[in-house]
């Protein structure tokens, strides 16, 4: 498993764009937080590379080691401050207090970093509002150090966590001229007048600014998806695109997925039955003639807990099995659905499985007929991407990414051989029974008709090889200016 892995979409991006970027022959390295939580059995070699790093803290320094090793045959460094913040030892990756400070240190070490340990380059590639400040930083102190020639690429995969936060931060990194920095054209907030905002400043101070799908993308600049960032991404629109996240292959590819039992491919569709066998086995569900229908990953509000909860109910009535892989980081929303496990116990119809089990996971996109994905937005999404490679018909609402991958049987303008599975628009519990009735309709009456929905989503192509591409001809564009 890739560290990273519990941060959910954010880290399989940065893993699966750097490899593609590597195999198109460039040299990629990775600044991470040496969190205490890192799976440490995955890092190989793991070394300290840089003694001791001061870097500049209001108006003191905090002292770092930075680590160095290999995640995957990617190389990476890890900021390790010695401070009694305890900056990066909290057994959690976010969701600090302090997060604003921890990240705006983090920012600000890894330029020091670059700096002291003469690397130099073309693209620095910062992701979410963490790394705000990196261009902020790089533009206005770094650059006057001997950072003349990098260029940032920014890339934002959620729009709803902006690091919003009071003036001190300025403070704390050396940026000591708030007239300059909090002020409209910056870094202030484009609501909240009292408060700066470090995605704003990414945006603002970043040669260039992606978001993780086309769709989503439009979202965010015309409709209140940006969640106040809309006028600034107006202003910088020359330089914002969408960017398809692409799928690790390696990784999720039933022809060599290891977890699984019976391996296939589109001429071997059928050995899924194998695996639909040994999924209700593990999960002790019935061997009935009925689809099963699942729903893998977070349960974040985002993702439209209320009508996975619905989805799993209706399902039940349908005729149908259910199965769902995910945890919450929101207790309130976890206890709901550990209730939801005690109640359908002993239903040989249903498995919640309530902590993420990365074979399980496998299993169950191989072995599951149906996947819903009722996301309230979604920047991009990664699960009905890893469905359609499995075949596993999605049922997603339009929003984001989904709009992007996944295309109606019924309704899409899209030429037949294209559409892949089934879509609703409303947030209400009708939209989303219309879609997976006629999925789970079609499974029932037309077998043969629901087994080519599947083969068309195998054969749509979501490999990093496109981003990769997309990306370098941004850093080309970026580098020449
Ligand atoms: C975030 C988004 C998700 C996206 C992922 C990777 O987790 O919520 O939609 O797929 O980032 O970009």
């Amino acid at each position: 498993m890739r560290p990273g892995r519990q941060a959910g979409g954010l880290g399989e991006v940065v893993f699966g764009l750097s490899r593609e970027l590597e195999l198109r022959g460039n040299a990629v390295e990775i600044i991470l937080p040496k969190y205490d939580c890192l799976r440490y059995d995955q890092i190989e070699g793991l070394h300290v590379a840089y003694h001791d790093l001061p870097v500049p803290w209001y108006s003191g320094a905090v002292h770092c080691t930075v680590w160095s090793g290999f995640v995957h045959g990617r190389r990476c460094y890890f900021l390790d401050p010695h401070s009694s913040d305890q900056f990066f030892n909290r057994s959690h990756l976010y969701g600090s207090p302090d997060d604003v400070a921890r990240f705006a240190f983090f920012s600000k070490a890894a330029l020091e970093f670059l700096l002291k340990a003469d690397k130099r380059p073309d693209v620095i590639h910062c992701h979410d509002w963490q790394t705000g400040l990196v261009p902020v930083l790089l533009f206005e102190t770094y650059q006057q150090c001997g950072m003349h020639d990098q260029r940032v690429c920014y890339t934002i995969h959620n729009f709803s966590h902006q690091g919003i936060t009071r003036e001190h931060i300025l403070w704390a990194t050396g940026l000591t001229r708030p007239e300059r920095f909090f002020d409209y054209d910056r870094l202030r907030d484009n609501f909240n007048h009292n408060a700066i905002n470090l995605m704003k400043g990414g945006i603002v101070y970043s040669n260039f600014v992606t978001t993780v799908s086309p769709q989503y993308a439009w979202e965010v600049t015309y409709t209140d998806r940006g969640m106040g960032l809309a006028h600034t991404l107006h202003l910088h629109k020359e330089k914002f695109g969408g960017v398809l996240n692409g799928l690790d292959y390696g990784v999720w590819n039933p022809e060599v997925d290891e977890f699984i039992p019976a391996r296939f491919g589109i001429d071997s569709i059928e050995q899924k039955y194998e695996n639909k066998r040994t999924l209700r086995d593990r999960l002790m569900l019935g061997h009935a003639w009925k689809p099963i229908v699942c729903y893998v990953g977070r349960l974040d509000r985002q993702k439209g807990v209320h009508l996975i909860r619905h989805a799993l109910f209706y399902a039940l009535a349908q005729g149908a099995q259910f199965v769902l892989i995910g945890s919450s980081p929101d207790p309130s929303i976890n206890a709901q659905f550990w209730d939801l496990k005690h109640q359908l116990n002993d239903n040989p119809d249903c498995h919640l499985e309530m902590s993420y089990d990365e074979s399980l996971a496998h299993l169950i996109y191989a072995g599951a007929d149906i996947l819903v994905m009722p996301s309230l937005f979604e920047p991009c999404g990664l699960a009905q991407m890893i469905a359609l490679k499995y075949g596993t018909v999605p049922v997603v609402r339009a929003v984001g990414g989904l709009v992007d991958t996944v295309f109606d049987r019924d309704h899409s303008s899209r030429p037949l051989h294209e559409r892949n599975g089934f879509v609703f628009h409303q947030v209400d519990h009708m939209a989303l029974e219309s879609a997976l009735a006629r999925a789970i309709g079609l499974w029932h009456s037309h077998p043969e008709q629901f087994r080519d929905l599947a083969l068309n989503g195998m054969r749509a192509n979501h490999s990093w090889a496109p981003a990769g591409q997309d990306y370098l001809n941004i850093y080309g564009r970026i580098r020449n200016q």
